[in-house]
């Protein structure tokens, strides 16, 4: 049995109690917020479940093998490398962190005390998507003309008033790095660093820090482009999330609604619209296959027994990381270049 302890039991942290709970070789071992009413929230009618109001409390405990860190972001790093010294498998919500030293720092820290680093990026396990990545291994797209990314969603201001971190520059980042990340982790996923980046942001309706709509293009290392679009500002609700892939044999598009969740294109040289439509019937199904919190925690049980690397790294985690930071750096630069 592997047992887990959540570090902040808010929003998130829900979602991953509720995938130990369908996991048999997992347990919830623990819990810790600094908010006791939460906390107690978090665990509900669970027994056995040990609470604690202080981080460094709960990594004392010998018991816990996987600490899942469910904190604001800014925290990531610090909760992470913590973890990591008492010689405990860490799950990381996303993302990693919000800098590259700190992501190197994690990613550091659980390599030389030889723990297993995770980063919850849990669209990488959506049907569609895995499909996408099956095509896209296998060299059926043939050389990429562009890909485009859409994320045209909602957080209105009850949302940012949720609580004191979000929207901030120290704990959060704007949409790009909170909502966007999602989208930023598929590109990097499929077509690793980009090589060139032009990029605006803007702040346009939120009381907040940080950005509220983002908008890039790309260059790739072997000329393929992307395009960007992530915002936060929709009225009145969020509208859509899209991937869209074309190729030189292939077009893509994974969308149909405020998730992408559904395959609106599938066409490919190498298959017939009958094996394109059956594919599609077969994924565009509700219930939509399983959470990808449960798939990620999951993994890392089986990572730990097999003493594999998890499937969705740190490394990943720092690639995403980079690709957001990469447009801000560029989007910094172009207002520079105005004033
Ligand atoms: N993977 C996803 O799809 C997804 C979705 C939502 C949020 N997230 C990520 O999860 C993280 C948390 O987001 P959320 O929406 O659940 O936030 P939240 O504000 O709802 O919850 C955060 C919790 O952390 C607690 N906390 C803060 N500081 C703490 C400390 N020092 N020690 C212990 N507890 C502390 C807070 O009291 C709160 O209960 C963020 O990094 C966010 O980006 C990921």
């Amino acid at each position: 049995m592997i047992r887990f302890g959540i570090a902040g039991c808010g929003h998130i942290a829900s979602k991953h109690i509720a995938a130990i709970a369908m996991l048999d070789e997992a347990k919830l071992h623990a819990v810790c917020d600094k908010d006791e009413e939460r906390m107690q929230k978090a665990v509900g009618s669970l027994i056995d479940v040990q609470m604690y109001s202080n981080y460094s409390e709960m990594l004392r405990d010998e018991e816990i093998d996987v600490v899942i860190i469910c904190t604001p972001s800014g925290l990531h790093s610090q909760m992470a490398i913590a973890a990591a010294h008492t010689g405990k498998h860490i799950v990381v919500e996303k993302p990693i962190a919000l800098t590259l030293e700190d992501a190197d720092a994690i990613i550091k820290a659980c390599h030389e005390n030889r723990v297993k680093l995770a980063v919850v990026h849990p669209n990488r396990y959506r049907p569609a998507m895995l499909e996408l990545k099956r095509m896209w291994d296998e060299g059926r797209f043939g050389r990429i003309s562009h890909v485009s990314v859409l994320v045209r969603w909602n957080r209105d201001d009850r949302y940012f008033g949720s609580a004191d971190w979000r929207g901030t520059k120290e704990m959060d980042g704007g949409v790009l790095m909170n909502q966007g990340i999602h989208a930023m982790d598929l590109i990097a996923w499929l077509l690793g660093d980009a090589t060139e980046v032009r990029a605006m942001t803007a702040r346009r309706f939120r009381q907040i820090e940080t950005e509220d709509v983002a908008i890039a293009s790309l260059r790739f290392k072997d000329g393929a482009l992307g395009s960007v679009e992530v915002s936060s500002t929709v009225y009145p609700k969020s509208l859509e999330e899209q991937i869209a892939i074309f190729g030189e044999f292939g077009t893509v598009v994974i969308g149909g609604g405020p998730t992408a969740h559904r395959i609106v294109e599938w066409k490919f040289e190498s298959m017939t619209d009958e094996e394109s439509l059956q594919l599609q019937e077969r994924v565009n199904v509700e219930p939509y296959g399983e959470s990808g919190h449960l798939s990620i925690l999951r993994d890392m049980v089986q990572a730990i027994k097999r003493d594999e690397r998890p499937s969705i790294q740190g490394e990943d985690g720092r690639s995403a990381l980079k690709l957001v930071l990469d447009i801000y750096t560029a989007a910094e630069q172009e207002l520079r270049q105005l004033i």
